[in-house]
């Protein structure tokens, strides 16, 4: 990066050189653009951007919008990671803006963000817009833009773009992360045919915020580059800076790789689970078992107990009591908000049941939902003013439940309040924190600060999530919203696990997970063994399908146990055993997919530290027969061809006891024996010599 004439520029983004290319203007500079407006600019406003998009616009509320910077030092700090400080200054004197880029030498991610500071003595400013950053992807034949996409129940399925010029954009203006989009795009710039060439380099931008947001990439006809700015969304926000005030804009992350869209996926997983990640262990990615499918609101101590029984004869080390557990919740209609035991249907209260768990040697969690809260609760009761109104529109209820307003300390001190004695009162250590709804009404009446309510909730729930973490660290969050509406990069800063759909059935939610695999690791991925059929792959699977498909993330289970017969409680215990020898390395590799999930023969691959390796294999295509049972031969993918075998090493199957050489599996393949199941199986290739005998 270097200063010219409108502000810093990006020169060089890419493998490690001596001699950084200097950004240097297009001669002759094309009519009817300004300099500001093709150079690379890091971050900057309108007034200094005329013709193209700027990441913050800015409105001095005088006439006045926009600004332009000059430059005003810079600072260097070095620690586990370097942040550079870069200072601006606009020529009203009135603003500060500060542009910080970290990078780590044991990451590719580099993180940028902003502050924007009033150092005026007396003069407000508004933000309406007040994104982190542009980045800048140099692509002058146009990319192909990779992105994640779905709704309710079919999440994070990776859909592509080619695009030339013009504007692609994605984002939520919900609250919360979303559905529908993930912020995070990734794009292979094309060569002079249009097409991606074999060894192009990728660039992967996300964003770290689990509120509203969005995310456009532009190009015109004059820019060598695609610019894709990411930040908070604009729409339903204005940000007063009164004089003295600062805003801080999330972090925007971005990561080149020489080693394409697989390489951008790496990288993020490394930066997921070195950085972000607090510890991948068994102990913050247990195997859990969630009552939630077996009972939904029916819960009953008894019931609850029997169930603990089997899930921990299984081997699952913490059971879960989902939604239901609390004051009147004997539907979804009411007792949200009202965080103590229910004793009508639990008449000791929580602790005997607590007791029988852990005497099965499980852990205790429990469902929690701070945000939201149900009309029919006595908490709404007390406190009506508390949820989100934009003056005196009716409220609008979605699942039967409005949404708190965490903008305001008072009900973030009192959920903060809660949770602390919830954990202090009980021994429990794991929470699923789920939020089931959009914000539809944010605002709050009469308070002039509420349009910035998108910003304000966020903040208040990351300092939830964070006094949980501090002050009760053994306690493990799984994050959810409604399934898989709120996974980015902040809230795997803060949750150990993430629940990504509540689509259970196994050939959908093979799809789901290969999608959200795209962006994130698998050891934050929750999946739960259920008794369900997918709701748009109706078919059946065998239980050992549905076994591997969790295994390739945290495994849990969600079954109605009490219905499973001995034998299949015995072949569940077998594959949970089988899920914990592997579960490390599954964990902490990379992951390496064959075929997709679509098809006939889907295969994930992990290469462990010590050489051996894990492949997961499912017959999973949409053309294979629905009855599991009857596959013939000829319709089961026989071999998969692993990736990360070394050549001059023998492997030993563990399942099976044969030997190949590292060589003969690359050229010959692997003959899959279908052992676990009859259309997925689990092949161990333990090494059996560093060097060939
Ligand atoms: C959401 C979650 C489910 C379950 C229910 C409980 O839908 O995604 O897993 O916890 O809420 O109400």
């Amino acid at each position: 990066m270097s200063l010219a004439g409108p502000g810093l520029v990006l020169d060089y983004w890419g493998p490690t050189t001596l001699e950084v290319p200097m950004w240097a203007p297009p001669d002759p500079m094309p009519d009817f653009e300004t300099l500001a407006d093709i150079a690379p600019l890091e971050c900057t406003s309108n007034g200094t951007r005329h013709v193209h998009q700027s990441e913050l616009l800015i409105d001095h509320g005088d006439g006045l919008l926009g600004s332009t910077w000059v430059f005003d030092g810079h600072s260097l700090t070095e620690d586990i990671e370097s942040v550079l400080a870069v200072h601006m200054r606009d020529e009203t004197g009135s603003l500060r803006l500060t542009l910080h880029t970290a990078v780590r030498p044991d990451s590719d991610v580099v993180r940028r963000w902003s502050t924007i500071h009033n150092v005026s003595a007396d003069r407000a400013v508004t933000l309406r817009r007040a994104w982190s950053g542009g980045w800048s992807v140099n692509a002058p034949h146009g990319a192909r833009l990779s992105y994640l996409a779905g709704a309710w129940g079919r999440e994070f399925d990776n859909l592509q773009v080619p695009l030339r010029y013009g504007t692609f954009s994605i984002g939520s203006r919900m609250g919360v992360t979303g559905h529908l989009f993930s912020p995070h795009m990734v794009f292979e710039p094309f060569d002079v045919r249009g097409e991606v060439s074999e060894g192009t380099a990728a660039i992967g931008v996300a964003l770290a915020w689990s509120g509203s947001w969005e995310m456009v990439a532009e190009a015109h006809a004059n820019a060598r580059a695609w610019r894709v700015s990411a930040g908070v969304q604009s729409e339903a926000l204005a940000i007063v800076l009164n004089p003295g005030e600062s805003f801080q804009t999330p972090e925007t992350l971005g990561v080149y790789s020489a080693a394409g869209a697989e390489g951008v996926r790496r990288a993020w997983h490394h930066y997921q689970r070195k950085v972000l990640a607090r510890s991948v262990t068994p102990y913050h990615q247990p195997v859990v078992y969630n009552s939630w499918f077996a009972t939904r609101f029916d819960v009953r101590s008894d019931h609850q107990r029997e169930l603990a029984r089997v899930a921990a004869d299984l081997g699952a080390e913490v059971f879960v009591v989902d939604d239901g557990w609390f004051r009147g919740r004997d539907s979804e209609r009411r007792g949200l908000g009202d965080w103590t035991p229910d004793l009508d249907r639990m008449p000791e209260g929580l602790t005997p049941l607590i007791e029988a768990v852990q005497k099965t040697g499980m852990r205790f969690g429990l469902w929690i939902e701070p945000e939201g809260v149900n009309p029919d609760s006595d908490l709404f009761r007390e406190h009506p003013d508390w949820v989100y109104r934009a003056c005196d529109r009716p409220l609008v209820s979605l699942r039967k439940q409005y949404v708190l307003d965490f903008g305001r300390p008072e009900v973030v001190e009192w959920i903060q309040e809660t949770l602390r004695d919830l954990l202090t009162s009980y021994q429990i250590s794991y929470l699923k924190w789920d939020m089931n709804r959009p914000v539809t009404d944010g605002g709050r009446p009469g308070d002039a600060r509420s349009a910035r309510w998108a910003i304000d909730h966020t903040q208040g729930y990351y300092r939830v999530l964070q006094m949980l973490r501090d002050e009760f660290p053994h306690v493990t969050i799984e994050g959810c919203a409604g399934g898989g509406g709120r996974v980015d990069p902040a809230v795997l800063a803060l949750t150990d696990v993430v629940w990504p759909s509540d689509e259970t059935g196994p050939r959908d939610r093979l799809m789901i997970q290969d999608g959200f695999l795209r962006a994130y690791p698998q050891h934050v991925m929750s999946s739960w063994v259920t008794d369900l059929l997918g709701t748009r792959d109706r078919a059946q699977t065998s239980l050992g399908f549905r076994f591997v498909t969790s295994m390739a993330g945290a495994l849990g289970i969600g079954s109605d146990l009490l219905s499973w017969d001995h034998e299949k409680v015995k072949h569940g215990r077998d594959l949970v055993e089988l899920y914990k020898s592997i579960r490390q390395i599954v964990h902490n590799s990379q992951v390496h997919t064959h075929g997709d999930p679509g098809m006939r023969g889907y295969t994930q691959e992990f290469l462990g530290e010590d050489g051996t390796i894990v492949l997961l294999t499912w017959a999973a295509g949409r053309d294979r027969p629905a009855d599991a049972g009857r596959f013939t031969e000829w319709l089961l993918p026989a071999r998969l061809f692993p990736k990360t075998v070394t050549a001059d090493r023998r492997y030993r199957v563990r399942s099976t006891g044969e030997i190949f050489t590292g060589a003969v599996l690359r050229s010959d393949g692997l003959p899959i024996p279908w052992l676990v199941a009859p259309d997925a199986d689990v092949l161990i290739l333990d090494p059996l010599d560093e060097r060939p005998t």
